[in-house]
């Protein structure tokens, strides 16, 4: 009976997938020291819509980011699905403005990193929303950036819970086997 109860504390503990890029844990705005930072972002599910530049400005409980997209084409970036954009407030769709060689930027608000979030581009040409999944990567900050790293303490929590319940199995096994043998004698 001890042993089942421990099987199922070991199995509970074990750790949910959290992200849809297989397996890094989300790294949140309180987990980071406040400050700006050049770091990477990768776009999931397109070629066409890439990321050459990104600075994040991390404050006690959010993050923004000054995104630079590799063309001319997109005109507005929205943090979330083009279908939500279009009903957002004015002021959650980012307009777009230039760097120096006239590639244009936005200026959109960050919920996480190292997970997929979505960011929906309007293109210019096409009239249209596009959706995309962006990660943003934290491996790019530097060292000591991230104060927390994500949901880290899952995995040593889960193999301490594990070798907790082996342990206390194969004790439970050990006095059975003791009480059996000495019913016997
Ligand atoms: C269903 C087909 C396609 C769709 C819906 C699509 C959509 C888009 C969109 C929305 C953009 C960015 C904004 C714009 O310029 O409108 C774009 C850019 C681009 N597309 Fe496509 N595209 C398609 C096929 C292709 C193909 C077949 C190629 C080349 C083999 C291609 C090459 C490019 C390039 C080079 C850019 C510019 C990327 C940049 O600025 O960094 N596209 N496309």
């Amino acid at each position: 009976m001890l042993s089942v109860l421990l099987a199922a504390l070991c199995v509970s503990a074990l750790p949910v997938p959290v992200s849809a890029d297989g397996g890094s844990r989300p790294v949140y705005a309180e987990d980071i020291q406040n400050g700006t930072y050049e770091i990477e972002a990768e776009t999931l599910n397109s070629s066409m819509f890439r990321i050459v530049g990104c600075t994040l400005t991390v404050t006690d409980e959010a993050m923004t980011a000054r995104v630079t997209l590799s063309g001319k084409g997109f005109g507005k970036l929205y943090a979330g699905r083009g279908a939500e954009a279009d009903r957002a407030d004015e002021g959650a769709v980012s307009s777009f403005g230039e760097d120096e060689e006239g590639r244009h930027t936005f200026e959109i608000p960050v919920s996480a990193l190292d997970i997929s979030v979505p960011l929906a581009g309007w293109s210019i040409k096409r009239e249209q929303w596009y959706d995309y999944d962006v990660v943003f990567h934290s491996e790019s900050l530097p060292d000591g950036a991230v104060t927390k790293p994500g949901n880290g303490w899952i995995l040593p929590v889960a193999a301490g819970a594990a070798a907790l319940a082996l342990i206390g199995t194969i004790a439970a096994v050990g006095i059975k086997r003791r009480k059996n043998a000495g019913g016997a004698s």
